[in-house]
This record gives structure tokens, C-alpha cells and sequence, in this order.
């Protein structure tokens, strides 16, 4: 991504805190004695460790029936590997943000849906949640800076959403837009960046079977720093295009200009379709690493779900569908 200090991946794994040493320094703490002051106050420095955050009140609604037609090739990647190796730029640019993600209120939470549709809505999440049906399924994400994972999304079919939102049949693009709110999230206040995080499909990619609105992850509601309440999951784009924390879906005829594009348009297009022979500007795409193994494995053209999306990009070919 773009890059002001040390890139992300080039973090080494023993960098990335993981949840269970994360869990054992507060169980530590609190045995000192140092709850109530963790609840109150914090720590500084090292020490320093948030406050519990509000439980989810949509916990109830997990897990949800795996949806088996979406089968992996892999082991899924283990939890706390993937809750804590993130990418998510409001909370910061390095990959162990989690804890800071903790400051994201999460209710209420209000999504917009307006733009290009028969007659442009506000609701909550919870209102949400009742009309659509959850299930779960394994897919995996394959990120532009070439490391992958296998992960067990709960939620519901993109199309779901766009049917409730009715659009118009001159809308041809589906444009999505983060939170926007600097005091809980720090990296919103670095004015280079142009926040909120933005992100566009087309109204073909938003109605594909694979395109996915993720609530869940694990069997429990996604935890903050993967997006909760309410992110997108695209398997066959690279994660960027993976949009979380959504608050606004917004029907255009006009395409959109993501938050990766607008930076560095020459490395980080509208489509991101993953392909191993269309390398990166700065590295290949070949290959990638399988968090939470050894492994580095070929990487697939559309990360493997070819047959899906590929006849959406057949009459595209003109188009750079690979960055
Ligand atoms: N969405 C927002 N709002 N902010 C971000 O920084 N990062 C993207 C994507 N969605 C990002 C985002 C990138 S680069 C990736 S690889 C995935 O989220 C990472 O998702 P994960 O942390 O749940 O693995």
C-alpha cells in the first residue's frame, strides 16, 4: 500500500501481537491488581490496554449455518492470527491495530442508502440484520501485498442489499464509504490520506453470488478491527477492494475513485481482480504467504474463483481488470 515507513509486510510475523498473548498480559495485569485502574485509567506506554468494549447485542445471532457451496483449498487460518493482523488505516498503518480498533462505538450504527434509488433510506444495524438471513461461508482473501488467509465470514449476499435498496436501472456502480469520525480513529486525523476510505463496484460485481456483506467472523459477530459492524468481502479482488465498517451505499452512474486509487492510481486501480502474471509495480503477484503457515503457494487468477466472475470482465479486455 502506500508506503511513508517501514511497509506493512515487511513486518515480521513475531511483530503482529496475537490475541491469546494480547488476553494473557490483561489477565496478568488484573491479577496485580490492576483492573479497576485498566477499566479507568489505562497504562501508559507497553502497559497500556483499552477498556473492555461494549458486548455486541447482535452475539445471539451467531453461528450461523455454514453455506457449504464455498469450499476452501486450504486450512482456515487461526483466529487469533487473523483478528490480529490487520490492514485497516483508520486505527493506524502498521498491522497490529487491533487494540486501538477497540475505541470504535459500534452501536448505534446507522447505514445510508441513497444516489441513484427509487427513494433513499437510513437503517440501523440491528434492522438490518432482521431482514436479511445470515449464513456462514470460507473464502479466502488474498491482500495486494501478497500474503493470503482462509477465513469463516458470517453475513449475507451483497444483492440482498441492493434489492432492498431498489436502484434505478440508470445506476451502474455502487459506491461505499467508511466512518468518518477522527476522534476514534487516529490515522483519520493524517490529512494525506483522503479519508473517509472509499470504495466502488459494479452494479455486476455488487450482484455477483461471491460478493459478500460480512457480520460475522468465527462463528461471532466481526470484531472491530475486521470491520464491524458491517464490511464487504470481494475473494476474488485483492483485500483492499474489501471495504469495512460501512456506513453509506451510494447508486451512481459515475465511477467511483477509491481510497487506494485516489493515492497511487498507478498501482491501485477500480478493478484489483487478483492474477499471478500481472505483478505490482514494486513486487510480484506470483505467489503469496499463507499466514499462519510456512507455505507460499501459487497464487490464482481471481484468487481461484474464476468460475464465478470471470464473464462479468469478458467484453472488458481494454480494461486494466489485474491492478
Ligand atoms: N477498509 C478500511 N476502511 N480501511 C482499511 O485500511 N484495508 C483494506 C481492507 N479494507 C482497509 C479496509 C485492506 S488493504 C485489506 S487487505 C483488508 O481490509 C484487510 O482486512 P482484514 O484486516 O480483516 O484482514
Amino acid at each position: 500500500m502506500l508506503i511513508r515507513e517501514r511497509r506493512g509486510w515487511e513486518l515480521r510475523e513475531g511483530e503482529a501481537t496475537p490475541e491469546t498473548v494480547f488476553r494473557d498480559r490483561r489477565r496478568i495485569l488484573q491479577s496485580m491488581g490492576f483492573g479497576a485502574l485498566i477499566a479507568t485509567a489505562g497504562l501508559p506506554g507497553e502497559l497500556a490496554l483499552a477498556a473492555a468494549p461494549a458486548a455486541d447485542p447482535s452475539a445471539g445471532l451467531y453461528p450461523a449455518k455454514r453455506n457449504d457451496r464455498y469450499a476452501l483449498d486450504r486450512p482456515i487460518t487461526p483466529e487469533n492470527l487473523a483478528t490480529t493482523y490487520n490492514n485497516f488505516y483508520e486505527f493506524g498503518s502498521q498491522k497490529t491495530i487491533s487494540d486501538e480498533a477497540q475505541a470504535l462505538p459500534i452501536r448505534p450504527w446507522t447505514v445510508t442508502i441513497d444516489g441513484m434509488v427509487e427513494k433513499p433510506f437510513q437503517i440501523a444495524i440491528d434492522d438490518l440484520l432482521k431482514r436479511v438471513t445470515l449464513e456462514e461461508r470460507l473464502y479466502r482473501h488474498r491482500c495486494v501485498e501478497a500474503w493470503s488467509m482462509a477465513v469463516p465470514w458470517t453475513g449475507f449476499p451483497m444483492k440482498a442489499l441492493v434489492d432492498m435498496a431498489k436502484p434505478l436501472s440508470s445506476a451502474t456502480y455502487v459506491r461505499m464509504e467508511t466512518f468518518l469520525d477522527p476522534k476514534v480513529a487516529p490515522g483519520e486525523k493524517q490529512f494525506w490520506y483522503p479519508w473517509p476510505y472509499l470504495e466502488g463496484v459494479t452494479m455486476a460485481e455488487a450482484t455477483n453470488e461471491l460478493a459478500f456483506l460480512v457480520t460475522g467472523m468465527y462463528g461471532k459477530p466481526v470484531p472491530r478491527q475486521d470491520g464491524a459492524p458491517l464490511r464487504l468481502a470481494l475473494p476474488w479482488k485483492y483485500g483492499f477492494k474489501s471495504i469495512k465498517s460501512l456506513v453509506k451505499f451510494t447508486f451512481t452512474d459515475k465511477r467511483p475513485v477509491g481510497f487506494w486509487q485516489k493515492l497511487q492510481g498507478n498501482e491501485y486501480g477500480f478493478w484489483a481482480n487478483v492474477n499471478p502474471a500481472v505483478p505490482h509495480p514494486r513486487w510480484s503477484q506470483a505467489t503469496e504467504r499463507v499466514l499462519g503457515s510456512d507455505e507460499r503457494r501459487p497464487t490464482l487468477i481471481y484468487n481461484g474463483y474464476g468460475e464465478y466472475v470471470a464473464s462479468i470482465y469478458k467484453d472488458l479486455q481494454n480494461e486494466p481488470l489485474f491492478m
